[in-house]
């Protein structure tokens, strides 16, 4: 077995018209995330047993694992389409289990999907401006209760992180364009912007790279590394690129039917026998 060698080179400065951070981008960079405890059943499927595991904040974790291990189960559960038969997701702190899909926006969720889920006929820009779509309401309420002022603020700010958002992904010549008219990599950069665009305190990327060639999957983990570093969002990746999962995460979690049966970071992980033997028994390469 043997994992490809890395080939995404983290920059030792971020390119210019970039700051190092800007708070103003995420609502409150780094949340922590943590799963306690997941049962999932799907009639006699037991998906998910006893999953447990922490994003630490402003790191990238990722949840690795064969095909049918319950790694999108995992995902959905945090992101609320599943509700856990038992155990808990945390939110720095915060038990949000059972609070509803579209409320977790406001609570600094974000994700991209497997599938990209981007509507056609609208522009990129307009895409991206639906992802402050939340913040909009929230900025909207408040101004009924507040001030004019402070709805003009709220715009202003959301006109900026689009703006910055924009830049920060290099889209701005696109942002005009239909996105149907994009490639598949541009398109899942526009994901990842309208994600950004939601001042995300966590970040969860369902197979960013999926379906991309070499280049595209480097320039997606160049951004992933980017918005981690700059930002200081906490990132959580399912991914099935295990060379791409190595380059850029500090702590793997791995499933295997339904449970974790190894986590820590990479270089752990990819010498696990567990892991090995996982991955042998799929018939899957790690590579
Ligand atoms: N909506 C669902 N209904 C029934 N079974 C499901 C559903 N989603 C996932 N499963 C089952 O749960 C297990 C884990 O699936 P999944 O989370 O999709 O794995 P992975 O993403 O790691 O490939 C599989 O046995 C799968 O068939
Ligand atoms: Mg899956």
């Amino acid at each position: 077995m043997d994992i490809a060698a890395s080939t995404v080179q983290r920059t030792s400065s971020p390119p210019t018209g970039r700051t190092a951070t800007d708070g103003r981008l995420a609502a409150s960079a780094g949340a922590s995330l943590a799963v306690e405890g997941v049962d999932l059943r799907f009639g006699g499927i037991h998906a998910l047993r006893g999953v447990s595991f922490t994003a630490a904040p402003s790191r990238i974790t990722a949840v690795i694992g064969p095909n049918g291990a319950g790694k999108t189960s995992v995902f959905n559960t945090i992101s609320g389409f599943y509700r856990p038969t038992a155990g808990r997701v945390v939110l720095d702190g915060q038990d949000i289990t059972a609070v509803p899909v579209h409320q977790r926006a406001s609570r600094g969720l974000a994700r991209t999907f497997q599938n990209i889920a981007l509507f056609h006929g609208l522009s990129v820009l307009e895409n991206i401006k639906l992802g402050g779509h939340h913040t909009m309401r929230a900025g909207l309420l408040q101004s009924l209760a507040h001030t004019r002022a402070a709805r003009d603020e709220e715009l202003a700010l959301r006109d900026e992180v689009e703006r910055r958002v924009i830049d920060f992904l290099q889209i701005d010549h696109l942002r005009h364009r239909p996105v149907e008219a994009l490639s598949y990599g541009l398109q899942k950069r526009v994901e990842l912007a309208r994600a950004l665009a939601m001042r995300p305190r966590v970040l969860l990327l369902d197979e960013p790279v999926a379906g991309m060639n070499r280049e595209e999957t480097e320039d997606m983990a160049r951004f992933i590394l980017d918005v981690q570093e700059e930002w200081g969002v906490t990132v959580l990746l399912v991914e099935h690129d295990m060379g791409m999962v190595m380059d850029i995460s500090s702590h793997v979690v791995v499933l295997n039917f339904g449970e974790v049966i190894a986590s820590g970071t990479p270089s752990q992980v990819r010498s696990h026998p567990g892991v090995i033997q996982a991955y042998l028994g799929a018939d899957e390469e790690m590579s």
